[in-house]
C-alpha cells in the first residue's frame, strides 16, 4: 500500500459546507426509519443515507446523526424498519425531518412483525434487526439484518441538493432500450 502514487494530505481541509454541497450532487431515494422508543411509542425520522449492503446475508445500512433523538434508539435498540417513500410522500419526508414528538399524529401506519410501525403508502417496508454499529464521525453507521420485506406499487421519491426531484419515466425507458441485454439479465440490483 505504501507504493501508492497518490499521497493524501494528513490534515483534512474539507469544510462541512463543501461536503454537503458535493454530496448533494449524489441523488438518492428517501426513507423514513421507524422504530419504538423504550415506552413502546412510535418514533421515526427521515433518512436519505440508506444503502443496500449485502444480499446474502441480507444487510442494509443507515447513517444517523449522533446529535439526534433517533441515534440512541437505532444504535442501542433491537431493530427498526426502513420505509422507502413514494413520489407522493414528500410532505411526510419533511414532517419526519422535524425535531419533535408527535410526528405520527394523523399519519396512517400499521404494526410490523414486532410492533414497529410501518407507514402506509411506502413503496417498500424493510424490517431489520440491529446487526452492527460502526463509527461514522458525526454520524453512526447502523447495519440492519433484514428479516421481512414487503413491496408495493409506486414510483420512488428522489432527493438531491436539498430538493425533491421528479424523474420522467420516459428517461428510464429510454435507458433500458439501449442497455445491453446480458447486463439486464445479470445485474443484481
Ligand atoms: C430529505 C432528508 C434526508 C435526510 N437524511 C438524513 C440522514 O440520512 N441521516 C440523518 O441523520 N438525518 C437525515 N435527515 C435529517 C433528519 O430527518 C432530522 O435530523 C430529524 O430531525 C431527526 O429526527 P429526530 O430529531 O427525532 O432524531 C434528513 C432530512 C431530510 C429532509
Amino acid at each position: 500500500m505504501s507504493d501508492l502514487a497518490v499521497r493524501p494530505p494528513e490534515t483534512a481541509t474539507i469544510s462541512p459546507t463543501a461536503m454537503r454541497e458535493a454530496m448533494g450532487r449524489f441523488a438518492t431515494g428517501v426513507t423514513i426509519i421507524t422504530t419504538l422508543d423504550t415506552t413502546g411509542t412510535p418514533a421515526g425520522c427521515t433518512v436519505s443515507a440508506f444503502s443496500s449492503v449485502s444480499l446474502d446475508p441480507p444487510l442494509v445500512l443507515v447513517c444517523i446523526d449522533a446529535s439526534r433523538f433517533m441515534h440512541g434508539l437505532l444504535t442501542e435498540g433491537p431493530g427498526f424498519a426502513v420505509n422507502i417513500l413514494s413520489s407522493l410522500q414528500a410532505g411526510l419526508a419533511l414532517s419526519f425531518a422535524r425535531r419533535s414528538a408527535g410526528k405520527f399524529a394523523g399519519v396512517a401506519h400499521h404494526p410490523g412483525c414486532f410492533g414497529v410501525p410501518l407507514l402506509d403508502g411506502a413503496i417498500a417496508h424493510v424490517q431489520c434487526t440491529r446487526h452492527a454499529v460502526y463509527d461514522g464521525g458525526d454520524h453512526a453507521i447502523v447495519v440492519g439484518r433484514v428479516y421481512d420485506i414487503r413491496v408495493a406499487a409506486g414510483e420512488p421519491l428522489l432527493y438531491s441538493s436539498g430538493r425533491f426531484l421528479d424523474i420522467e419515466p420516459r428517461a428510464w425507458d429510454e435507458a433500458l432500450a439501449v442497455a445491453p441485454h446480458e447486463w439486464l439479465q445479470s445485474a443484481p440490483w
